[in-house]
């Protein structure tokens, strides 16, 4: 049969791909990323109201420290979108897919007290951990050692950051 030079359709992610995974294994491995890209994306949008709105005698310390959190969190969802690419599939980039994907709570609408907002953000980065590690045994077995990687990076800030939230609220 003869070879076709066409492209399927505009709508395929990628023509085929031939990277020692398997397709099923793709698939799943992305679908978990798509999760972790939400769970992400909603963390930064969290943190970044935060900063905006939070109140009271910790206010320079939790703007400042939120800052540093929400450009961390807003650099890590490019890595795992184009890493979804690099198997194939799509990055969900609208918020509908994103609120359908997240395991995490809206941004509160009304602004909570300093260090409640805290306690969210340590849930946060928590619920974010477990969706990365969640997806560890896969990419192990598939020997996706980039995706190993990234969720290797990815667990460490969180498990980090998580600490740091969580000491403020060690009553002195
Ligand atoms: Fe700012």
């Amino acid at each position: 049969m003869a070879k076709t030079t066409k492209n399927v359709s505009t709508r395929s992610p990628s023509p085929r791909i031939n990277i020692g995974i398997n397709d099923s294994d793709r698939a799943a491995i992305a679908k978990g990323l798509s999760r972790l890209l939400a769970d992400t994306s909603t963390l930064y949008m969290t943190t970044h109201s935060f900063h905006w709105n939070v109140t009271g005698p910790m206010f320079n310390t939790l703007h400042t420290m939120f800052e540093g959190q929400y450009t961390e969190l807003w650099n890590a969802i490019d890595p795992i979108a184009e890493r979804i690419r690099s198997l194939g599939h799509f990055a969900p980039g609208s918020y509908a897919e994103l609120a359908a994907l997240t395991t995490l709570d809206d941004v509160p609408q009304e602004p909570p007290a300093a260090l409640e907002m805290v306690r969210i953000l340590v849930e946060g980065h928590e619920a974010v951990a477990r969706t990365a590690r969640e997806l560890f045994p896969l990419a192990d077995k598939a020997s996706d050692e980039p995706t190993a990687d990234l969720l290797t990076q990815r667990l460490a800030v969180h498990e980090q950051t998580a600490w740091m939230l969580r000491s403020l609220l060690v009553e002195q």
